[in-house]
């Protein structure tokens, strides 16, 4: 009976403990900073990796509540309200539409809660708006350049890839959000790439697929109808896309019986991986979603906690920038990547 009361009585304390410091200027379960978390949506492969990365570090050290943003900036820009309200230390932001970080950051600083952006990289302008701001991504130009260097190395090594023999390559552009940084300079760098490797290029067609396997697969339909074997080389913007592109181009009667049409992607997913394994995409560009997950947890940590963001560990660039590197995966490297 006495041991019981004891027991209650220690239990008390102890939840009074844990309350007070709930309740402490960190605001997190003992004492843990609290970080609110927004990606733009769940439903996406590449963001899935870096979301798991971010919970994954943040064990034992922070208490992270992350919300999908369900690709609606309005839903983003109420939880970023709630997460504000409820005294977060830090925010973790992958915007839905980066023109709306401005009115986040505004936000954020007037509650002074710092920001880390990722995956999707605010306009200069807006990052200059206060010294709390950080981002966390990749060099996008990097990765649209090791796809055309993919590209062109297979042109040089196959002269039957120039299919009409014209001495130009014929290509398809599946790009991914239109005026995501990623998008845009993935399909303009690749094609540089290509060029300065001294190969003519044609662009067929280019259109968006959003990202999105099924919506590539039926642009790649399409395409297939339009040009048929006019066309000899596909970039995308992405994985999922080139999957989608892969699929399409399997009922044309690709990949099998020495059928074969080269095929980018960025991203290294793990369905991508086992593509390269199979012989079916010609190559892809890790996006490091480990580390660019473990940034944006270290950074946001260091922010929450009160400590320099120099404590992170990571190398800050212009006093904001973390640049993850890219690397390219082809069929010669891919098992270091699975
Ligand atoms: C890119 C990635 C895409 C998609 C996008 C979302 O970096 O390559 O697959 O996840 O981010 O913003
Ligand atoms: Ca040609």
């Amino acid at each position: 009976m006495k041991k019981a009361i004891v027991v209650v009585l220690m239990l008390t304390v102890l939840g009074t403990l844990v309350f007070a410091a709930g309740a402490g200027q960190k605001g997190g379960t003992g004492g843990q900073p609290q970080i609110g978390v927004a990606i733009y949506k769940f439903d996406d492969t590449f963001m899935s990796y870096t979301r798991n990365a971010i919970e994954q570090n943040a064990l034992g050290k922070a208490v992270v509540t992350t919300v999908d943003s369900q690709n609606a900036q309005p839903t983003q820009n109420d939880q970023v309200d709630q997460f504000i309200s409820k005294k977060m230390n830090a925010i973790a932001i992958n915007p839905v539409d980066r023109t709306a970080a401005g009115a986040i950051i505004d936000k954020a600083k007037a509650g002074n809660v710092p920001v880390v952006f990722f995956n999707r990289e605010p306009f200069p302008e807006d990052m200059k708006k206060w010294d709390k701001v950080y981002y966390v991504g990749a060099k996008a130009e990097e990765s649209g350049t090791m796809q055309g260097e993919i590209a062109a190395e297979y042109w040089k090594a196959n002269p039957e890839a120039d299919k009409n023999k014209d001495g130009v390559l014929q290509y398809i552009m599946l790009k991914g959000e239109p005026g995501h940084q990623d998008a845009e300079l993935r399909t303009e760098f690749s094609i540089k790439a290509v060029q300065a490797a001294g190969i003519k290029v044609e662009l067929l067609a280019e259109d968006t697929a959003m990202w999105d396997r099924p919506r590539a697969v039926e642009k790649m339909d399409a395409f297939w109808a339009r040009f048929g074997d006019k066309i000899e080389v596909v970039f995308c913007n992405n994985d999922d896309m080139a999957l989608g592109a892969i699929e399409s181009l399997r009922k044309a009667g690709f990949f099998s019986g020495g059928k074969y049409l080269p095929v980018v992607g960025v991203d290294a997913t793990a369905p991508a991986l086992q593509a390269l394994a199979e012989g079916t995409l010609l190559g892809t560009v890790l996006n490091d979603a480990q580390n660019q997950g473990k940034a944006t947890f270290d950074l946001s940590y260091a922010l929450a906690s009160g400590a320099a963001v120099s404590s992170a560990g990571w190398p800050i660039v212009d006093g904001k920038y973390v640049w993850v590197p890219y690397q390219k995966v082809t069929r010669d490297n891919y098992k270091n990547f699975q």
